[in-house]
């Protein structure tokens, strides 16, 4: 059998740092509206227990939102069911979900998620920048302090951070826009505010897509040599 063929690989322990995962099978965040006012209950740690108890490596939350008042953007009512990574009620909710998989000898990040503008982020001014990445350094803490393994940023599908990543909804001419180098300055702040307050051995990561959301044909970038000055 050749290479492409075995699936031997995901089977195979992972380990980067102080992350230690049994296999390579990674739950992907997926969003569910369960939890009520942002607080996930007891069904919610059930469903990401049952992920644990059959195996799989590593799960991702799905989206959760983290604490600004434009996080749910044109979606109000998704505020009421996604579930938050602040406020004590919510913050206990995922400390059972984080113990169950734990038990179960599984490992969970906490995806953070803001939906942003939908549209472009030419708006948003220096201060609103400052507290928008403060508002992700925050969530960042409240996942250590529950005991998530790690975080996933939201970086892909036109979300905020995407929006500042893409050419077409950042045309700023401030430090946060330009060329597509220039366009990752967001992101690289978020990670580097949210680094700041997990230290240095807390596994923070980023999802990045070519696609939007709803608008599959977007691209990020148009060649290889584009994909590499953007990493
Ligand atoms: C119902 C549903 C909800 C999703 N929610 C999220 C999410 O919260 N965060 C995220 O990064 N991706 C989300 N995704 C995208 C998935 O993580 C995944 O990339 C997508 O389903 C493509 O993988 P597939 O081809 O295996 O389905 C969602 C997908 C589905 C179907």
């Amino acid at each position: 059998m050749n290479n492409f063929q075995s699936v031997e690989a995901l089977f195979k322990p992972f380990e980067m740092g102080n992350l230690k995962l049994s296999n390579r099978i990674l739950m992907a965040p997926m969003t569910r509206n369960a939890s009520p006012n942002g607080v996930p209950g007891e069904d919610v740690a059930a469903y990401y227990r049952r992920r644990a108890e059959n195996g799989v490596g590593l799960i991702v939350t799905e989206g959760t939102f983290i604490n600004h008042p434009d996080v749910a953007s044109e979606v109000p009512a998704w505020q009421e069911d996604v579930p938050h990574l602040y406020g004590e009620e919510a913050l206990n909710g995922w400390s059972k979900v984080v113990d169950g998989v734990h038990e179960a000898g599984g490992k969970i990040f906490s995806q953070l998620w803001h939906m942003g503008a939908r549209g472009h982020v030419n708006d948003y001014s220096k201060q609103e920048i400052l507290e928008l990445i403060e508002a992700f350094a925050q969530a960042a803490a409240n996942a250590k302090k529950v005991g998530f393994d790690g975080i996933e940023l939201l970086g892909g599908h036109g979300f905020l951070i995407d929006q500042f990543f893409w050419e077409k909804t950042n045309t700023r001419t401030d430090e946060y826009g330009g060329d597509i180098a220039k366009r990752t300055r967001f992101a690289s702040e978020v990670i580097k505010a949210c680094r700041r307050v997990v230290g240095p051995d807390f596994p923070i990561s980023l999802r990045i897509s070519q696609w939007k959301y709803d608008f599959y044909t977007a691209k990020l970038v148009e060649t290889p040599e584009e994909l590499k000055r953007f990493l």
